[in-house]
């Protein structure tokens, strides 16, 4: 009698359980897209390019060459598939390696991969990242290995046990500082680097060289000085992020994600705008 009570109550349980975790998954899916076609842009290394143009249908099986000293780095496959991809890692194991850059055999991923940043993922939009590689489809595609000529850390810190949760987004500075780094990673390349590493006293002076087929890229100067976004309205800064069209109205050339950027939806945009018109002023370079 107690004993079928209860398979009654587990039964009638599960029920009510389960519409809420397939809630879930969908409520994760769309945010992942969402974040995956906008602001977080994995796809800009991930998608193989061709003359610079992104390969839509390869999606993320990866490719990409970054050949700059002291490494000659290739963008895996991060496509479901089992053999040339991460299809065979478990969701923690994904989760692990994009957070904490360590991957199900313990080795430690290397840049550009903008380890130090994606550190401060929240839990929800990294599980949001996760659902939505999940849902994406399964890619043949061997990468080769990349070849550090560096000592490559351990690790990038310890473990990360604790609750991670991202700030209100009614806060739009402190949003905002999180949609320019941990999501956007805007100041890895917008602050100047010493050995390779953003010198963040400097936090968004921009002076890093971009080489690629456009040439020599320059990231530019974010903070509100007269050699930065000072004398720039919140349109023109919307537009360079977005469209890649400078305040002059010529255009910006690559790495920027500009494809992608375009998605970002317009609260997040005004969000990232209070944040980078709260830095300190510095002159180009810091
Ligand atoms: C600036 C370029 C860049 C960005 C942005 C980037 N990655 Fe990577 N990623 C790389 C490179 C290069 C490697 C390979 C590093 C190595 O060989 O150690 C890598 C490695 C990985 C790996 C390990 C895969 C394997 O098979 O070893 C995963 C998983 C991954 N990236 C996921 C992501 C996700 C998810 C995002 C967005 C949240 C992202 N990456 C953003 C360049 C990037
Ligand atoms: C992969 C490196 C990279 C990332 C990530 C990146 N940028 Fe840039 N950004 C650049 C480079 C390089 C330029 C200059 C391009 C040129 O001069 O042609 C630039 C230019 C700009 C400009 C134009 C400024 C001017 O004075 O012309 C703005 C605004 C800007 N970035 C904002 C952002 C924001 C906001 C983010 C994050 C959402 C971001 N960037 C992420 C590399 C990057």
């Amino acid at each position: 009698m107690f004993q079928s009570r209860k398979t009654i109550l587990l039964a009638a349980l599960s029920v009510a359980v389960l519409p809420v975790l397939a809630q879930d998954n969908k409520r994760l899916l769309e945010r992942g897209t969402y974040l995956m076609n906008g602001i977080v842009a994995c796809g800009n290394c991930h998608v193989q390019r061709d003359k610079g143009k992104p390969i839509v249908e390869r999606g993320l099986s990866g490719g990409m060459v970054f050949d700059e000293e002291p490494f000659k780095a290739y963008a895996p496959n991060i496509t479901p598939d089992p053999e040339t991809g991460i299809g065979r890692w478990t969701d923690a194991q994904l989760a692990r390696a994009i957070r904490e850059g360590i991957r199900p055999d313990g080795t430690v991923i290397g840049p550009p991969m903008p380890m130090a940043f994606y550190r401060d993922l929240s839990d929800d939009d990294l599980a949001a990242i996760v659902a939505y590689l999940r849902a994406q489809p399964a890619l043949k595609n061997v990468v080769p290995k990349s070849d550090y000529r560096m000592k490559l850390p351990p690790n990038y810190g310890p473990p990360i046990t604790a609750k991670v949760t991202a700030p209100s987004p009614k806060d739009a500075v402190k949003y905002g500082a999180y949609l320019a780094g941990p999501l956007g990673h805007c100041l890895e390349c917008h602050t100047p680097w010493v050995k390779g590493v953003p010198d963040m006293k400097r936090i968004g002076a921009g002076g890093n060289p971009f080489k690629g087929p456009w040439g020599v890229a320059v990231s530019r100067n974010l903070t509100p000085h007269e050699s930065g976004l000072k004398g720039w309205s919140d349109a023109e800064i919307a537009r360079a992020t977005q469209t890649g069209v400078r305040k002059d109205g010529s255009p910006l050339n690559p790495p920027m994600a500009y494809a992608w950027y375009k998605n970002i939806s317009a609260d997040d945009m005004k969000a990232l705008t209070a944040y980078l018109r709260s830095l300190k002023p510095l002159p180009f370079g810091g």
